[in-house]
């Protein structure tokens, strides 16, 4: 039986209300955090996603839940998502902060199960909803993570794979467009567009992506990043291999969410590099589209999940969650692991999500780093 999870489909902000905010007009006390949409705001403003840097201070974003094995009493863990239905993803405008509670928010778009026994989500793409995307309520702060997906084969049509931090921090496995045996992997740091040569780089599959399941692993640790297909490394990249000409690493660090989603690159609002870059426009007459019914989609099998740590953080007692402490001397934001909780005020948690909800869609994928990601190829 289909199960489908629709979720708003119109990005439009429905509050006038909601402040902005950027790198020059942080959030005020009364809406401290700055969502990933760049809209300030209490409550699920406060939660994955939330951007420290323009928030009120930098602690103003709820702790985020820390990678951790459900056993609680080990830190490390390695834990296998397997999809066989949607009782652990939540609707990211209805999650209050509870990571035992979900593993994943939906926060765009709609998803159903294809097949409960093998386990089998499929992310869909509508005309007018803008993309889907699942992201992980837990973050990783280094870790070894792996995708087993069907990716899109039809141009304009993008699927991804990443890791994503809150100050943009960001790992990436991409596939875009019309080619089923490219993928192409990617990093940046601290949403940083100014690179004077490209972090990209193409990688072959060995075979057809949209009809063929494939292992994707994006391994980052601390001072490596290796990227590999079908569990050969097809590309490795050393801490040390990103320094700046003033000797700062440009290399992710930052607790980040792992993303998985397909959006439309090949629409006319896009730059037309991007366009290019996906594969050209997406034909939403094409006989795929139509026959689901009106969608494409790509289909994930799993994602298995394995904690990494950071040699420059000491762990609580009962370690709960990341929370950032300030810049270190080179402008890097920093986090450490903390035992606050990361669930939001327990006793407002009902009225708070009332009120949020009516502008947590001001905003749209389109702002988010998804579309970073493309200027790199544009
Ligand atoms: C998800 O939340 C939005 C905003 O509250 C709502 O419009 C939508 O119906 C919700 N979807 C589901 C499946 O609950
Ligand atoms: C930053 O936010 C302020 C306040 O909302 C707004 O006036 C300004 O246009 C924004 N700047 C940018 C570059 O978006
Ligand atoms: C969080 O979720 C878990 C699992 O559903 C539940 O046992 C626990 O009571 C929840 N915690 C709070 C504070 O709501
Ligand atoms: C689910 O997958 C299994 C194993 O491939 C297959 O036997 C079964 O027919 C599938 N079920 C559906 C509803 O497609
Ligand atoms: C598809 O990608 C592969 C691997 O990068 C490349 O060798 C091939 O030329 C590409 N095909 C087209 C039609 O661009
Ligand atoms: C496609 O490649 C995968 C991984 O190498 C392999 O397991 C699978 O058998 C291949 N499928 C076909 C149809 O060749
Ligand atoms: C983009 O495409 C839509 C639908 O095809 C059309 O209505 C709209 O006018 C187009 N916009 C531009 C700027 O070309
Ligand atoms: C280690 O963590 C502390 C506290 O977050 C921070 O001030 C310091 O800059 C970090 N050192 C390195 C080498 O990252
Ligand atoms: C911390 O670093 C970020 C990224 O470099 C920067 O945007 C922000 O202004 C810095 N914050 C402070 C308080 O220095
Ligand atoms: C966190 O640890 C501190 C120091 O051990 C302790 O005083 C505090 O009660 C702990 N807080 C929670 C929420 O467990």
């Amino acid at each position: 039986m289909l199960y489908l999870l629709l979720l708003a489909a119109s990005l439009v902000p429905t509050s006038v209300f909601a402040q902005s905010c950027n790198a020059t007009s942080l959030c005020g006390a009364s809406a401290p955090c700055c969502s990933e949409y760049g809209f300030c705001g209490t409550g699920t403003y406060c939660l994955g996603g939330c951007n420290p840097i323009y928030s009120h201070s930098m602690t103003s974003c709820e702790p985020s839940p820390i990678c951790q094995d459900k056993t609680a009493s080990s830190f490390a863990f390695d834990i296998q998502y397997t999809f066989k239905d949607d009782s652990r993803i939540i609707n990211s405008t209805l999650y209050n902060g509870n990571a035992s509670a979900y593993d994943f928010t939906l926060d765009n778009g709609a998803i159903y199960n294809l097949n409960s026994s093998i386990g089998e989500v499929a992310l869909l793409l509508t005309q007018t909803n803008g993309g889907t995307r699942l992201s992980t309520t837990r973050y990783i702060q280094y870790g070894k993570v792996t995708a087993r997906l069907k990716t899109s084969k039809w141009a304009g049509v993008v699927t991804a794979f990443i890791t994503m931090s809150d100050v943009k921090d960001e790992v990436d496995w991409e596939w875009p467009g019309a080619n089923t045996t490219q993928a192409q992997s990617n990093f940046f740091w601290l949403g940083n567009v100014d690179y004077t040569s490209t972090n990209g780089q193409k990688d072959s599959i060995s075979n057809d992506s949209y009809s063929n399941y494939h292992d994707y692993t994006i391994n980052w640790q601390e001072n490596q990043l290796e990227f590999s297909i079908d569990g050969v490394v097809v590309r490795s990249v050393k801490k040390t291999d990103t320094l700046d000409p003033s000797g700062v690493p440009e290399y992710p660090t930052t607790p980040a969410r792992v993303q998985l989603s397909i959006w439309p690159a090949g629409i006319n609002t896009s730059a037309p590099g991007t366009v290019q870059w996906a594969g050209g426009m997406i034909d939403w007459s094409d006989p795929d589209y139509t026959a689901a019914g009106g969608h494409f989609a790509v289909v994930i099998n799993s994602l298995t999940v394995q904690c990494g740590s950071s040699s420059n953080t000491t762990v609580p007692n009962t370690p709960r969650s990341y929370v950032y402490s300030g810049n270190n001397t080179q402008g890097v934001p920093q986090a450490y692991i903390s035992n606050a909780t990361t669930i939001l005020n327990s006793g407002a948690v009902a009225s708070r999500l009332a009120v949020k909800s009516t502008t947590l869609w001001a905003g749209s994928l389109a702002a988010s780093a998804l579309a970073l990601t493309m200027l790199f190829f544009a």
